[in-house]
């Protein structure tokens, strides 16, 4: 039987979600929670879910939900999380984690402490293309690598949950956290210095922002994420010997690496997908099945240094949320 999925919120991504599990195989969406009965009906009705919630006890009391995807804005997730793990349910949650390192650490520790699986839906993470740079970075095709760049732009700056600092918004939180990611994946140890600034919405959260990471070895990372701005959302690793660029690190469509002498020399194009989505599903339902707590696609230390490094550039820049 495909494993049932309930999902708490209807918003954007809660679609793309429902539409990934009407599609693929292995998973199915068993439930949905909204705030409201109606939305929650209405949802389940549109996406074929098999129960419709307005509480998150309510599904939680279901014992046909094998695993929760949390679709919540940024400060619901710490909280959803809690509820779900405390009632034994396994956790997929939406990035970021969770607003800042301290509630990481809280959800993580609760996840030990009671053996229930509990990952980031940082889809990127998940993708077959990622696996593929990682390896054309191991095998040495670029040489050594020295050099990150990474952005990512959407001129988005005007829904709420973007400009809203009581709902967590910002670039950092909603795209810096793919750009320091996509770092994250080529060089596993923390900068020895990190510098950074951004530009501020007039709400006072980051709308645009850029930050260089320096690591202990001597690479370096540039990245910068931006509500304002439509970017060209590229990835590029550059080694002594030459270099990749990935086409959109939201949802990596090619690689193309390049030799020393600036000529392509090999393309790697992602292969057909629902939406993206299933591959953190299926990670996530193996896990569980397998009995695992996380994911090696995503591991829990590595959730934490994520949100620690944005802990630490929203700090220098002084940008505190009202809940924090
Ligand atoms: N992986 C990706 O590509 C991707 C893309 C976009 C967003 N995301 C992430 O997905 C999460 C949700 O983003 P979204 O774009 O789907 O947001 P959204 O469209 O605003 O939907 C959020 C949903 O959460 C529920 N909710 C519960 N408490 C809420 C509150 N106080 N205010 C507003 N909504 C509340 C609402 O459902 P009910 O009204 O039914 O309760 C709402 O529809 C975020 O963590 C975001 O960073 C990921």
């Amino acid at each position: 039987m495909a494993f049932g999925v309930a999902i708490i919120g209807t918003g954007g991504i809660a679609r793309k979600m429902a539409h990934t599990l009407r599609d693929m195989e292995g998973a199915r969406l068993r439930a949905v929670v909204s705030r409201r009965r109606e939305t929650a009906g209405a949802f389940a009705a549109e996406w074929g879910a098999e129960r419709a919630y307005d509480s998150c006890e309510a599904m939680l009391a279901d014992p046909g939900v094998e695993l929760v995807y949390i679709a919540t804005p940024h400060p619901m997730h710490r909280g959803d999380a809690l509820k779900c793990i405390e009632a034994g349910k396994p956790v997929l949650c939406e990035k970021p984690f969770t607003v800042n390192a301290r509630e990481a650490e809280e959800v993580l520790a609760l996840a030990a402490r009671r053996n229930v699986y509990v990952a980031e839906a940082i889809w990127t993470r998940y993708m077959p293309l990622t696996r593929t740079m990682q390896e054309i970075v191991a095998r040495g095709d670029i040489g050594t690598p020295r050099m990150v760049t990474a952005n990512l732009g959407y001129p988005n700056a005007a829904m709420e949950r973007m400009w809203n600092p009581a709902l967590a918004g910002g670039a950092l939180l909603d795209l810096g956290v793919y750009t320091v990611n996509f770092a994250a994946m080529i060089f596993p140890g923390d900068p020895a210095a990190v510098t950074s600034t951004c530009t501020r919405l007039a709400s006072g959260v980051d709308g645009q922002n850029s930050i260089a990471f320096g690591y202990p070895g001597g690479e370096m990372a540039l990245l910068s994420s931006s509500l304002t701005a439509r970017t060209d959302r590229q990835g590029t690793v550059a080694g002594d010997r030459g270099f990749l660029i990935v086409e959109n690190i939201n949802n990596p469509a090619s690689i193309t690496v390049y030799d020393f002498d600036y000529r392509p020399v090999a393309r790697y194009d992602a292969p057909a997908q629902i939406t993206g989505f299933e591959y953190q599903v299926r990670a996530a339902v193996d896990a569980i099945r397998a009995g695992r707590i996380e994911t090696p696609f995503m591991p829990h230390a590595e959730t934490l240094r994520v949100m620690r490094l944005m802990d630490g550039v929203r700090a220098d820049w002084g940008l505190r949320y009202p809940f924090e």
